[in-house]
């Protein structure tokens, strides 16, 4: 059930890589070359808090940092700034049992699973293993078990026997999901869960996480690239750009009257159904590197409407409306003139 309590609160939260220098750069280095480590803000500053019970879609192009905020959320990762509260408990400070159970109440469904399900484990292990370790069935109790969520993700439990190999895409999809399911979470947090699939397939498998959502009162943070696939399914949506926040706003506002310039553009080329497969190439110009953003508003490179101080000035993410977010400086401008 969809409530206006927080669940998840991501609090200012960065995380930044640092590259290794390789054999060459190390060497320049040691012969007196002013050759650094380049650092990468993956995630930066991000402010975003998840309602119990809702779906929050987070998009934005290949390497804006979604990933990695979504392993922070499942606790894979810490940040290197920042704060991740679930149910108000700081998760990086957990330790002992809580640290456990926080971990098992959040869990993560990824994008491939031929490469996330090991391939030498049956269907029953890959399922059963983790509540048994943690105590959630006995073993007696096992089989039992498996077969039930087998059944709630729309396997044949008949097949529990069989490797990952023996199955279609769609159905190592579920398998994935019932495995994420057997240690009874709270959150989920889909990475790119249904981007390997065909269309078809995409639609049933989004289907069968909104039936597990109302079955199980479940949230998820349902992390994408492309637009199109969070539109149906989302209560809110949230636009990522090169690492930081850039719109938030209830799914129907931000499709129907995006705010960013950058959510326009994302907008305007979701794919129609005939051209879904088309490759995924919004906007003009290239995603400039993370490991030399833009100054200023990131954007301003690609922009249409970039003037001056963009390129000077990092736009603050703004209240524009109730419960509307957006961090473009054309807000301010047209406030002002208003
Ligand atoms: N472990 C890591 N070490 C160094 N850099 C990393 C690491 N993980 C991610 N990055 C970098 O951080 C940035 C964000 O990556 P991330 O995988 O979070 O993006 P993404 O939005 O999930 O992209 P995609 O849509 O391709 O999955 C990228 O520049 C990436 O190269
Ligand atoms: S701040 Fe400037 S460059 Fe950035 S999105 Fe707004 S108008 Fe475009
Ligand atoms: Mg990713």
């Amino acid at each position: 059930m969809l409530t206006d309590t927080p669940i998840l609160e991501i609090d200012a939260v960065s995380k930044r890589f640092v590259t290794e220098l390789d054999i060459a750069e190390r060497t320049a280095r040691l012969l007196g070359s002013k050759v650094e480590p380049l650092t990468v803000h993956a995630v930066d500053g991000v402010r975003l808090s998840v309602r119990k019970g809702e779906v929050l879609g987070l998009v934005g192009e290949s390497g804006c940092g979604k990933s990695t905020l979504g392993r922070m959320v499942a606790g894979l990762m810490p940040p290197s700034e920042g704060q991740i509260r679930f149910r108000g408990r700081d998760v990086a400070a957990l330790r002992g049992a809580e640290a456990r159970e926080a971990a098992l109440k959040i869990q993560m469904v990824f994008q491939d699973p031929m490469s996330s399900l090991n391939p030498r484990l049956r269907v029953d292990e890959i399922v059963g293993e983790a509540p048994r370790v943690h105590g959630i069935v006995s073993r007696r109790e096992q089989d039992g078990y498996v077969d039930d969520l087998l059944n709630r993700v729309g396997l044949d439990p008949t097949t529990r026997k069989r490797y990952p190999h023996q199955f279609s895409g769609g159905q190592r999809a579920r398998i994935g999901i019932a495995r994420a399911l057997a240690v009874k979470p709270d959150f989920i947090v889909c990475d790119e869960s249904v981007a390997a699939l065909d269309v078809s397939i995409q639609a049933q498998i989004l289907n069968l996480f909104m039936r597990l959502r109302e079955e199980l009162d479940l949230t998820y943070l349902f992390i994408s690239h492309d637009l199109g696939v969070v539109e149906h399914i989302s209560d809110r949506i949230a636009v990522m750009y090169l690492g930081r926040l850039v719109e938030l706003g209830a799914a129907e506002d931000v499709l129907r009257r995006p705010n960013h310039p950058y959510t326009q553009a994302l907008v305007a080329e979701i794919p129609t159904f005939e051209t879904k497969k088309k490759a995924f190439n919004p906007i003009k110009g290239e995603i400039p590197s993370p490991l030399k953003p833009p100054t200023g508003c990131h954007f301003h490179p690609r922009c249409p409407h970039a003037h001056q101080r963009c390129i000077v000035e990092r736009p603050a993410l703004k209240e524009i409306a109730p419960g509307r977010l957006s961090a473009c400086h054309l807000n301010d401008e047209a406030r002002a003139a208003a």
